[in-house]
């Protein structure tokens, strides 16, 4: 019978961690079972450092932003660097050690809220005998197997809202504004935003994008009087016969099977080209951050709380070795192993992510109603 279960969040924070963290102990606590809170991510798994979570470490913390574990996206337990007795930088397998400082202190399952590397890991765990439940999270969506990750409806709200803000000021200066978005190699967050804002022109990376479609799309536009247009720009969105743009390759060696690509900057090139290309004024404004900060939004409240205390659920019943999900509307379990693809490596990072459907809703309505794509 389970009777100690450990969590963690890992990977960069997101809207609706508090709220899964909150669903999986108070599903807990009511079935006799104990949990505890690993802190910082794998960085707690790695220096056996975690609290006990009971009802009053969860209390009003459903609506906040952030995670009362602390996060951390630069801890692969499957390469640690350390140095050699040479004085060389070495990356060390620490994942049978954590393993079996879990199995001696009595956990009987790992629940591992993460996006596509962290829940590669998890299942890497799993390969090491550690019984882990897997909760897909980022703001993203780009975790592959289910429809919605938690966090993504937040962060298209704090991107419409932008778009909203951006349009009335764009209006009185008859400016050309170009609003930046985060997403990664996805577009779910600026063609969800771009629709719900009532954008004119959107790329996204899945679109590799020629810039005359979009100053196309302008000029149509002033031709019938209205001289403003807003175009969102995914991080990842790339011209047609160009490259993705790049803030900063982070610490390579030491991020040793993580993503160190930081994304950046698409926007401002976007908006840049404009102004060279049609002498209009251009704007540019880079969301970042605020996308991920603040309070949930109702919908990821609702499905994290589902995700946390189902996944407990999966834990009492002795379910090991799934990912929780919402597939076609309906909450459900999936095997890590698929989650984790076609990536066998042991330690190497996800690359099985879910990108944008060309031919699905998004693209579609996008399209109907002419929001310009870039192609
Ligand atoms: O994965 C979520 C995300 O917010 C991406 O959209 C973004 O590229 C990245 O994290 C940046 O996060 P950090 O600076 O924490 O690596």
């Amino acid at each position: 019978m389970v009777k100690k279960v450990g969590i963690l969040t890992a990977g960069g924070d997101c809207p609706g961690l508090n709220a899964v963290i909150r669903g999986a102990v108070k599903t807990a606590l009511y079935n006799g079972v104990e949990v505890y809170g690993f802190l910082e991510g794998y960085q707690g798994l790695l220096k056996n450092n975690y609290i006990k979570l009971g009802l009053n470490e969860v209390s009003g913390i459903i609506h906040k932003g952030g995670t009362i574990l602390k996060s951390n996206n630069g801890t692969n337990c499957f390469a640690v660097p350390e140095v050699n007795e040479k004085g060389e930088k070495v990356f060390v397998d620490k994942s049978e050690e954590v393993a079996e400082m879990l199995k001696k202190d009595g956990f009987d399952c790992l629940i591992v809220v993460g996006g596509d590397g962290s829940l590669k890991s998890g299942r890497d765990f799993m390969l090491r005998g550690v019984n882990v439940i897997g909760v897909p999270k980022t703001i993203d969506n780009d975790v592959p197997f289910t429809d919605v990750t938690f966090g993504y409806n937040t962060a298209v709200d704090v991107a419409t809202e932008a778009i909203d803000r951006l349009r009335t000021t764009a209006e009185s200066h008859g400016r050309i504004m170009v609003l930046e978005v985060m997403g990664r190699y996805a577009g779910w967050i600026a063609l969800s935003a771009a629709i719900a804002g009532g954008a004119d022109n959107c790329l996204i990376p899945e679109i590799p994008y020629d810039l005359n479609k979009v100053i196309e799309k302008i000029n149509k536009r002033s031709e019938t009087g209205r001289n403003y247009s807003i175009i969102v720009v995914a991080e990842g969105a790339k011209p047609k016969e160009g490259s993705i743009s790049i803030r900063e390759v982070e610490g390579n060696a030491e991020n040793a099977g993580l993503d160190s690509v930081k994304l950046g900057g698409a926007g401002e090139y976007v908006a840049k080209q404009i102004e060279k290309l049609t002498g209009l004024t251009t704007r540019s404004t880079t969301l970042g951050y605020i996308q991920r900060g603040g309070n949930t939004c109702a919908y990821d409240r609702i499905l994290s709380t589902k995700f946390g205390s189902y996944a407990m659920q999966l834990c009492i019943e002795e379910k090991f070795g799934r990912m929780v999900t919402v597939l076609n509307g309906k909450l459900q379990s999936i095997s890590l192993n698929e989650v984790a693809g076609t990536n066998t490596t042991i330690g190497a990072k996800s690359s099985n992510l879910k990108l944008v459907d060309l031919n699905g809703d998004l693209v579609q309505t996008a399209r109907r109603i002419g929001i310009c794509l870039g192609d």
